[in-house]
């Protein structure tokens, strides 16, 4: 390994509290200068420089999926499959690609220029067909698009490909900024208002923004909708240990591309969001857990944090009111399970990212030990708002204890999938008719991300989309990924895929998430085929529920949910598909 890698290792491990930390950053580092891979000796290098065991390292190296033991080639295309995917032609990509190139998924050309793969969601649902190729994404890919992209990189250019990307605001909060020329840098932030929230919370007591955040009811946008200020008071009082926050940009949930929204074009929003939460919880260090695919939106965060920095609005003696705080921005590298709270904390420990048993919970017990609050990037982006403009402000918009504005990412068959501003307790008609309307009829939706319960056309019916109103409809407003499925969609085959998702995803620590998932997805895969029968079905039920309620970590949950909802409401398509091999052909 080279005298500058170890430099720039170094460096990275110097950023920490724990060196350790530093094990997936440096993980990342070098397979970037290695062709693609780590080799068993670059592995333990980096193992001795940041004083963890070799076998500790291989655990991690082979853990996450974008870490690579095998050299792949100059180009690595790998394509989403996801559900939203599969919707928007994912699967005709890849056999275009497959044939263009004479390579099956997983192989290599023999020229070494592309390596073939399939991956889950990239967080990109609503430009979907996605393929990312090394480090960059290209959207909305049709096989013309696909040509034109192989051409370019066959002439050993990365090419630019513009893309659409709806989007829409009628808040005029989380996305104010997204149709603003050079809205990540600092001037364009500060002139159209920003860190206002940031000067004004520090002219107050922590004490009064965590009550501000609490009278907002600011509920969480990472899924389950627990209140902000509630979580911040649970930190114990007057203890020795330094406080850390942890925003979570994981963005795994397939559905769910909101949070990049605000990242990639308003990065400041949620450091000046970060910087408020930390003065408010008596943090000095904050950390952005930002999943690993997303290295380009890393750097624009860097860059920005840099700019902040520079400018006295991060750091120490913050705008000289003698309140110092930093962010670090931290890459995971490949796994869905990592966005649940205590496996990212693992993650960002440096190790497999295993979900811990709560209690504790993180504001007790979280990174290195210590009292941690884990918050959503939409979350922390709301706090300046409220900040600056007061709780009452931010319940103008929304409904009865679901208050404020909200990004709804809608995918699938929409005219205009994107990310739309709209205020929580919108009809989901509203946010259908703003995404173009529905391509042809209405057959289902998913409404909070996949692990949610499906509805049917009738069930999604004069639906309010906020938190009360999606339960009592027996599903729930998760993340806002709305996924959108209209007559063509095949029921069966999205639950063998999501299944296979969540099977791929398990991090393996229980049984009935482990063998559950794969036997469940063994069961849908011969119905899919056409060669199960009626028990299969039943069978499948039966799994979906011996597994809810019998996990670590809600990962279980997140899958029995959605299939037992899928079977149940559609069980006449899984009974048709499953004896469709075995059925009397007609007029025999
Ligand atoms: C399997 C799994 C994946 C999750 N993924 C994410 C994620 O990608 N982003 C996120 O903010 N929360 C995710 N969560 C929820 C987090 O555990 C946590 O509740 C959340 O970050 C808290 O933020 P909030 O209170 O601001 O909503 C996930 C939970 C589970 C069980
Ligand atoms: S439920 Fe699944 S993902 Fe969660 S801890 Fe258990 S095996 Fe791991
Ligand atoms: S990014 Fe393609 S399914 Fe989400």
């Amino acid at each position: 390994m080279h005298a500058e890698l170890k430099q720039a290792i170094e460096a990275i491990a110097s950023r920490y509290p724990d060196r350790k930390s530093a094990l997936l950053p440096a993980l990342h580092l070098v397979q970037k200068h290695s062709n693609g891979s780590i080799s068993p000796e670059d592995l333990a290098e980096v193992a001795r420089l940041l004083g963890v065991s070799v076998a500790e390292a291989y655990g991690v190296q082979t853990y996450y999926t974008m870490f690579r033991r095998d050299p792949v080639g100059k180009f690595h295309l790998q394509v989403d499959t996801n559900i939203p995917a599969m919707l928007a032609g994912a699967e005709q990509v890849v056999a275009h690609l497959e044939n263009t190139l004479g390579i099956k998924v997983g192989q290599t050309t023999t020229d070494g220029l592309f390596t073939l793969s399939t991956v889950e969601d990239l967080a990109s649902c609503g430009t979907c067909p996605v393929i990312q190729v090394n480090d960059r994404y290209y959207e909305e890919m049709s096989i013309e698009r696909t040509d034109e992209l192989l051409a370019s990189l066959r002439r050993g250019v990365m090419p630019d490909m513009p893309v659409a990307a709806h989007f829409a605001t009628e808040c005029g909060v989380l996305l104010a900024r997204r149709a603003i020329p050079n809205a990540t840098e600092i001037d364009t932030y500060l002139a159209t208002g920003g860190y206002r929230g940031l000067e004004r919370a520090l002219e107050r007591t922590p004490a009064d923004t965590v009550s501000d955040v609490k009278e907002a009811n600011l509920r969480g946008r990472g899924g389950a909708g627990f209140p902000a200020g509630v979580k911040w008071s649970f930190l114990p009082k007057g203890g020795d240990k330094p406080v850390y926050l942890i925003c979570n940009a994981d963005e795994g949930e397939p559905g769910t591309f909101k949070d990049r929204q605000i990242m990639e074009y308003d990065p400041h929003l949620l450091i000046e969001g970060m910087t408020i939460a930390g003065y408010a919880i008596g943090s000095k260090l904050g950390f952005i857990y930002i999943r690993g695919e997303f290295a380009w939106i890393a750097g624009i965060l860097e860059r920005a944090i840099a700019q902040a920095r520079s400018r006295g609005m991060l750091g120490t003696n913050i705008k000289g009111k003698g309140f110092d705080f930093d962010i670090v921005v931290h890459l995971g590298a490949g796994a869905y399970v990592c966005g649940e709270e205590t496996a990212l904390i693992e993650s960002l420990e440096g190790k497999r990212g295993n979900p811990r048993l709560k209690p504790p919970f993180p504001a007790v017990v979280g990174l290195y030990g210590s009292p941690t609050i884990v918050n959503n990037v939409e979350t922390l982006a709301l706090v300046p708002y409220i900040a600056e403009k007061g709780p009452k402000a931010f319940q103008q918009f929304g409904t009865s204890n679901n208050f404020g504005p909200k990004i709804f990412g809608i995918s699938g068959h929409v005219r205009r999938p994107g990310a739309y501003e709209y205020p929580l307790g919108t009809p989901l008609e509203t946010l259908l008719e703003a995404a173009g309307g529905v391509t042809g009829r209405l057959k289902a939706v998913i409404v909070g991300g996949l692990s949610v319960p499906i509805l049917t056309a009738q069930e999604a019916q004069g639906l309010i989309m906020d938190y009360d109103a999606c339960q009592k409809r027996g599903t729930m407003l998760g993340s806002g990924g709305i996924i959108v499925m209209n007559e063509t969609a095949d029921i069966p085959a999205i639950a063998l895929r999501t299944i296979r998702f969540y099977a791929h995803e398990s991090c393996g620590q229980c049984t009935p998430c482990r063998d559950g998932s794969h036997t469940i997805a063994s069961l849908l895969a011969r119905i899919v085929a056409g060669q199960g029968t009626s028990g299969d079905i039943d069978l499948v039920l039966k799994l979906c529920a011996a597994v809810r309620g019998s996990t670590l970590c809600p990962t279980g949950e997140a899958f029995a949910m959605p299939i037992e909802a899928m079977v149940t409401k559609f069980r006449p398509e899984f009974e048709a598909r499953a004896c469709a091999r075995t059925a009397t052909p007609a007029g025999a």
